[in-house]
């Protein structure tokens, strides 16, 4: 057991004279007799909870289990709110405001009385958010991930979030009414929980597990479930143990964890938005990874997890499978097994025992249900610092093509044009979409897997060849380009391209190129003037100032890396 003096919040409570008596009076207020704040470890609980963020909204009753424990391993809990993101609500787009939240989690950690940490991390920006705020402090954390919901249900069929992109389809055909859109709104979201797909906030929560940041078993149980609140307990328990053990990001989050982390994330098909906020967390604790490291340790891991959008089945059908155990357990001959995890033990120390109990779900790693797996990475005139692309969800006969560009100048001018009868596009284009990067919307929103143009759809079209310099819900599919570095309203060739140029996207050559000779590249660039989105103050003017591309994870240049816990100024 850990001294109470070496506690850091013993830098509190343990003071004599007016300071202790200051940290401790209103402290007591809350009902807290003397013993408690006399050498326990201080326990926080950072909870995103919020009405308006759907997917978290269990997580005051989740934060009680996780004080269970903490209580019974001789700790003392302490549950603090942060800004929180509900990915379906918050405009102009979830991910401008990531690092504020990752702000307002470094600053509360290390200003207050923590010994260790507790991250409560549900909707997709929650948990790369948080995990980010406190490496940059580095105290002994934990992540507790709230639970996918359950499958939704319509008319007899499971249905989930990736169905939404084809009842939009249907609905702007005419082959699907208003009113069915609402029948099936109303069955989709059955229970607590974020998107039962993986989608982004299950691919944050199977990252989490596979960096090593969570107990094992953590990322599939069902919000629902009960084993979710035994989760939680037991997570409360081995905070207190972290404490003690003094076992901090730093210790776990090597070189390895990522690449671990990198492997898992092609073997379930993870969302597209892992790219950003891994390079995000490795460039907080320092670990060098860079853009070419997700399609270097991507490379050669099959798709073993049959969900949804590449694949068939729910998160709910990944648990009842094994969860993310049996994942790893077919993975550790690949996998760092020696990487240590929160609990004191190695990654294989963890998972060499787990099982599979469906083999349609998680199938073995030499049957996989897709060679093609993971994130790769584009090079090429088009997109200087990188492009990524899914293959999973993408169409095979797309991923060698070249087409004509149809260019959208902007999200408004898409929505302006795409449902027009004149369009000129055929199935064969390649649509361009400019200035929906993370300095150009600003905030790099979800829409890089547009619709189609209704006229196509009306053909029977399903897939084209989609580019842009934003993102796609972890949720979404097709043969869609996104994160082109740079972007757009940075001068990047994307900016350039112009209606009727060639661009060839070729997967396999890892190639995205613009037919365009380089004079008449030059020519073009000489007349880019940046547009003006006349932000002149407060938040977004700061993020468009300091935000890093994608290839950099995003982060502001400011963020980067680790200040500790220590505060240079303590008294009252
Ligand atoms: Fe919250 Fe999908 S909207 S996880």
């Amino acid at each position: 057991m850990k001294k109470p003096s070496s506690l850091r919040s013993a830098g509190w409570f343990s003071r004599t004279g007016k300071d202790g008596f200051i940290y401790r009076a209103w402290f007591k207020k809350q009902g807290i007799p003397h013993d408690e704040l006399a050498g326990k470890p201080i326990i926080g609980i950072c909870n995103t909870w919020s009405e308006l963020t759907p997917c978290n909204s269990h997580f005051r009753e989740l934060a009680e289990f996780v004080k269970r424990g903490i209580l019974e391993q001789g700790g003392f809990p302490v549950e603090f709110p942060v800004m929180s993101l509900g990915e379906t609500i918050i405009k102009p787009t979830a991910m401008l405001y990531r690092n504020q939240v990752s702000m307002d989690v470094e600053e509360s950690i290390r200003a207050n009385p923590l010994d260790g940490v507790v991250l409560l991390c549900g909707c997709d920006k929650t948990t790369p958010a948080l995990v980010m705020g406190a490496c940059s402090v580095d105290i002994p954390t934990i992540v507790l991930s709230g639970g996918a919901m359950l499958t939704g249900k319509h008319r007899g069929a499971s249905i989930s979030t990736s169905d939404i992109w084809r009842f939009s389809e249907a609905n702007r055909m005419g082959k699907m009414s208003d009113n069915e859109m609402m029948l099936a709104e109303s069955g989709m979201c059955r229970s607590d929980g974020h998107c039962a797909v993986m989608g982004t906030a299950s691919t944050m929560a199977c990252m989490a597990e596979s960096l090593g940041l969570t107990l094992p078993g953590n990322a599939a149980i069902p919000a629902p479930d009960s084993a979710r609140k035994v989760m939680a307990q037991l997570t409360g328990r081995e905070i207190v143990r972290m404490v003690e053990a003094n076992r901090k990001p730093s210790d776990i989050l090597t070189r390895a964890a990522f690449e671990n982390a990198i492997m898992v994330n092609a073997a379930v098909g993870g969302s597209t938005n892992f790219v950003i906020h891994l390079l995000a967390i490795a460039g907080r604790v320092g670990v060098p990874l860079n853009l070419q490291d997700m399609d270097t340790f991507s490379a050669g891991i099959p798709l073993i997890a049959n969900l949804q959008p590449s694949g068939k089945y729910f998160m709910e059908d990944l648990y009842y499978a094994g969860g993310l155990p049996a994942v790893m357990r077919a993975l550790l001959p690949r996998l760092h097994g020696d990487c240590i995890t929160v609990n004191g033990k190695t990654v294989h120390d963890n998972y060499a025992a787990s099982e599979c109990y469906n083999p349609d779900v998680i199938s073995a790693i030499d049957e996989p249900f897709n060679d093609m797996s993971g994130v790769v990475v584009l090079k090429g005139n088009l997109c200087e610092n990188g492009a990524v692309i899914k293959p999973s969800a993408a169409s095979p006969h797309l991923l060698e093509h070249t087409g004509k560009a149809v260019v959208f100048e902007t999200i408004d001018d898409y929505k302006a044009r795409i449902d027009d009868p004149d369009l000129e596009v055929d199935e064969h284009s390649v649509l361009v979409l400019k200035n929906v990067g993370l300095k150009g919307y600003p905030g790099m929103p979800e829409v890089g897997n547009m619709g189609l143009p209704p006229k196509l759809l009306e053909k029977g079209v399903t897939d084209m060849v989609r580019i842009s310099d934003g993102r796609m819900s972890g949720t979404g599919f097709g043969t869609v380009v996104l994160h082109i570095s740079p972007e757009a309203a940075m001068g990047g060739a994307l900016a350039f391209v112009q209606n009727g140029d060639l661009i060839t996207l070729n997967v396999k050559q890892r190639l995205l190129h613009l037919h365009v000779d380089e004079q008449e590249l030059m020519r073009r660039k000489s007349t880019f003037v940046p547009i003006d989105l006349g932000y002149t103050r407060g938040y977004t003017k700061l993020f468009i100032e300091h935000v890093l591309q994608p290839d950099e994870g995003a982060d502001f240049d400011f963020l980067k890396g680790c200040s500790g816990a220590d505060i240079q100024r303590d008294s009252h």
